[in-house]
């Protein structure tokens, strides 16, 4: 089944099997642009992918990826909850939160660290590398781990969350900081996995992620019985709204579907590449060089993937939008007080950008990608103010209060 999988460039179409090496760095041999890969001829069926009697799980699509399992911490089958309370407050009746944050390490990643681990693998390699604004460094350390192998992972000192370095030191990853920018710490590992074959690039560039990560569209599909008429998603290195709309886009062009659903990325205000490209009409995002956002996640200036989040969100006749800091702080709150769903911040700016949709009636899935654990420390609170009881008699009056 593998020999029907090709490397394309997304640019000049250069192509080869993938049961051929992969090529350094991941990036077209000719012109350097990002690679995806694509089936050709034998495309996946309806009956083999959407089987009734197997359980939903990115792994339940293999006929659709090109990997076999090697790893698995139980990925995907996460929840898609119609909202009962908040979609009602903003005057969108139709919501739907994908709830991605309750994968094995708490955010989407893992969707794509199965596929991509299984492939490394395959390759032989021997160290999983990644640059990380913290949860691939976690997916990475917890599946490198689980198969033995060795990962190491390049942060941005100072704005990683707690909850996601935790995990990471936790699976064992060698973690090392850098004086910068995330933006900075990709450039720097693609430069290392280029100079040293060692080494084994495990971010979005690395087009077996976006595989792995284009599952949530399937999911999506089968678990709503239809596509939606927006799907909202966080962009930050832009891998994911380009994974999911393949993921759309082959459920498409394989017969299964004939509806295609619009893209709607979301950026936090002070880091906005493209979301200004999209509203300005630019060929190419400009580069931030100082991106700044409390959605550490998204914290990003140069989004390697912007060619693809471009045209996804282009092609899809969807749109970018862009919140503020305190509108995501905001509706992170409001997701878990209305919902009993508790996100991390950048995973709270879909629901944020709600109001900003100039059509609300549609059938909208907001893909909540993080798990609220991971950067608790942006809530702010403080234990000391928790009222006591020293009896029953007390404890009734205060929790009547
Ligand atoms: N949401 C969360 C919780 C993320 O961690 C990320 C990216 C995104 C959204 C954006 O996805 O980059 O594919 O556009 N986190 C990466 C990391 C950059 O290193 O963990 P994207």
């Amino acid at each position: 089944m593998l020999n029907d999988w090709y490397f394309q460039c997304i640019s000049c179409n250069w192509e080869k099997p993938i049961s051929q090496p992969d090529p350094v760095g991941f990036l077209c041999e000719k012109c350097n642009d990002l690679l995806q890969i694509i089936v050709k001829d034998k495309f996946p069926k309806r009956e083999e992918l959407f089987a009734k009697d197997v359980q939903i799980s990115v792994w339940k699509y293999v006929t659709a990826l090109p990997a076999s399992k090697k790893v698995s911490l139980g990925e995907g089958g996460t929840p898609l909850l119609k909202s009962r309370n908040l979609g009602k407050l903003l005057g969108a009746r139709n919501l739907y939160i994908k709830y991605d944050g309750m994968n094995p390490t708490g955010s989407f990643k893992d969707r794509g660290m199965t596929v991509a681990l299984a492939r490394a693998i395959e390759s032989d390699a021997k160290i999983l590398v990644c640059a990380s604004t913290g949860n691939t460094s976690a997916s990475l350390a917890a599946y490198a781990a689980n198969a033995g192998l060795k990962s190491a992972v390049l942060v941005p000192e100072g704005k990683v969350a707690k909850g996601k370095l935790v995990q990471a030191l936790a699976y064992g990853a060698k973690i090392i900081k850098i004086r910068g920018s995330f933006d900075a710490a990709l450039e720097m590992i693609k430069e290392l996995v280029t100079r040293d074959k060692n080494f084994y690039l495990m971010n979005s560039i690395n087009p077996f992620r976006v595989e792995g990560q284009k599952t949530a569209a399937y999911e999506i599909y089968e678990q709503l019985g239809s596509v939606p008429d927006y799907v909202v998603l966080p962009v930050g290195n832009a891998g994911n709204i380009s994974a999911v709309w393949k993921g759309f886009k082959e459920l498409k062009e394989w017969g299964i579907t004939d509806k295609l659903p619009s893209m709607v990325g979301v950026q936090a205000e002070g880091a906005a590449p493209i979301a200004e490209a999209i509203q300005k009409g630019y060929d190419r995002p400009r580069v931030w060089e100082e991106p700044e956002t409390k959605a550490s996640a998204i914290r990003i200036g140069n989004p390697v993937s912007w060619k693809k989040a471009m045209n996804a969100i282009k092609e899809s006749k969807g749109f970018a939008l862009t919140v503020s800091d305190a509108e995501i702080l905001e509706s992170r709150r409001k997701l878990a007080a209305y919902e009993g769903i508790f996100v991390e911040a950048a995973s709270a700016s879909p629901v944020a950008a709600l109001k900003k949709m100039p059509e609300k009636d549609g059938v909208t899935v907001c893909i909540a990608t993080g798990n609220g654990l991971k950067d608790q420390e942006l809530i702010e609170w403080n234990p000391e103010e928790l009222p006591t009881a020293d009896n029953a008699e007390m404890l009734k009056m205060k929790m009547m209060k």
